[in-house]
């Protein structure tokens, strides 16, 4: 009798103190920058998944990025991060800017035909095909490939398609050498290595050595000390550097670019020397949120994801074995549900705050269940809003940009599409 009531009683606290640990309640309604951003949605009739830019946060990013790089270092645009002519325009226009770094060939095209005073390096080595297409798409005007396209190289073999290619057209082709500097995703990985693609570059009458890429992302993303990956990446960037100086002699070019940083990475620079002379980065402009880390504390998000509630429900059920109310006593911040207009995309619930997806319930990209507490009042035809986890392939997914100013949609501006013209 004893032992039996000891145990119930230690199972009573057991049960009391894990109560106590439920989950706290988070939900609130939009904030009155949410509420605006919601009424001007609304006034530029508005009524599916659209991407927002916020141009005010969108240059007080610039401004921060500029205020690092303070003329120390070029820089150049990473375009993949910020995928749509007039947001690369505003950026270009803003920063002083004509360098872009682009990895998708249609995506080159474009830039081609509509940024024709872009300077362009490839961010990743493409399929030798994916370069005879560009020539074979590209229709002339003021863009000279010969002078401002910088195809990408990692191994002898793809320069030796390369120089195939560009004999083959009768194309003079810049090219620049992609070093492995820790990241381990390809690229130079020894001095032979380098020496040889620099011999067959040097042969090949067609091409033209303009510099190398170093990107190195890994210095802030592995377990460690970043000062000390950085200087590791900056030893082996400066010993390649050295040996391509030797091996080109004379060819080695006055202007050599040679390539740097992300995000992550580029207010590792502020001071110091640093054997490169040029600065990418894209996602720090529009700050989705893998870039919510202590080095980039001084950005702001500029980006969301909004999108219609359809339906509200002041409960929270679940399919077969209905476990949601079980569910929402447990955690407060499921007490209410709310379906959205598609969903599932890579982004995280921003506002009203304290909403998330139900793991039992399961995702959609047609209509998402949401849950929050009672503390929000959804409504249908009310907004939602997500935080994308990244800028790259998810601004490709609502079509126009919606730019948001000043409490009003000032501007839509068209994404990259798959057609080259
Ligand atoms: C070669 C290269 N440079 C720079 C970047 C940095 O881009 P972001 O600033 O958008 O992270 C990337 C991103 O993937 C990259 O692949």
């Amino acid at each position: 009798m004893k032992r039996r009531s000891l145990l119930l009683g230690s199972l009573a606290t057991t049960a009391g103190l894990a109560w106590l640990l439920r989950p706290r309640e988070k939900g609130e309604d939009h904030s009155s920058y949410f509420r605006s951003l919601s009424v001007a949605l609304d006034s530029d009739g508005r009524s599916k998944p659209t991407l927002v830019i916020d141009r005010k946060s969108l240059i007080a990013n610039i401004e921060v990025l500029s205020s690092h790089l303070k003329g120390r270092f070029d820089y150049r645009i990473v375009a993949k991060s910020l995928p749509s002519l007039p947001l690369l325009e505003a950026v270009m226009h803003q920063t002083g800017s004509n360098r872009l770094m682009l990895f998708h060939q249609p995506f080159v095209n474009r830039v081609a035909a509509h940024l024709p005073q872009s300077d362009v390096l490839l961010g990743k080595p493409m399929p030798v095909a994916a370069a005879r297409n560009f020539y074979r798409q590209f229709a002339g005007g003021d863009f000279n490939p010969a002078r401002q396209l910088r195809w990408l190289l990692d191994t002898p073999e793809r320069v030796a398609q390369y120089a195939e290619l560009a004999s083959g057209l009768g194309q003079d082709m810049l090219v620049c050498i992609e070093l492995d500097v820790g990241l381990r995703r390809g690229g130079v990985g020894n001095d032979q290595q380098l020496t040889e693609m620099l011999d067959l570059i040097s042969q090949s009458p067609r091409l033209k050595f303009s510099g190398m890429m170093g990107y190195e992302p890994h210095v802030t993303k592995v377990p460690g000390d970043p000062v000390k990956y950085r200087d590791e990446a900056m030893r082996t960037y400066k010993h390649y550097i050295e040996l391509a100086r030797q091996t080109l002699g004379e060819q080695w070019p006055a202007d050599v670019l040679l390539n740097a940083g992300g995000s992550p990475t580029y207010q590792m620079y502020n001071t110091g020397d640093f054997p490169f002379n040029e600065i990418s980065t894209g996602s720090c402009l529009v700050k989705p949120t893998d870039f919510d880390m202590a080095s980039l504390a001084d950005h702001r998000p500029a980006s969301y994801i909004a999108t219609p509630v359809l339906k509200s429900m002041d409960t929270l059920q679940i399919p077969g074995i209905d476990l949601g109310g079980l569910q929402a006593m447990w955690d407060p911040n499921r007490a209410k549900t709310f379906f959205t207009y598609g969903g599932y995309w890579k982004a995280k619930p921003e506002s009203p705050s304290g909403l998330s997806t139900n793991p039992l319930f399961g995702r959609s990209t047609n209509q998402e269940m949401l849950n929050g507490s009672r503390n929000i009042h959804l409504r249908p035809d009310d907004w939602v809003f997500l935080r994308p986890t990244q800028s790259e392939f998810v601004f490709l997914q609502f079509g126009n940009i919606a730019v948001y100013e000043d409490g009003a949609i000032v501007e839509r501006w068209p994404v990259f599409s798959e057609e080259s013209a």
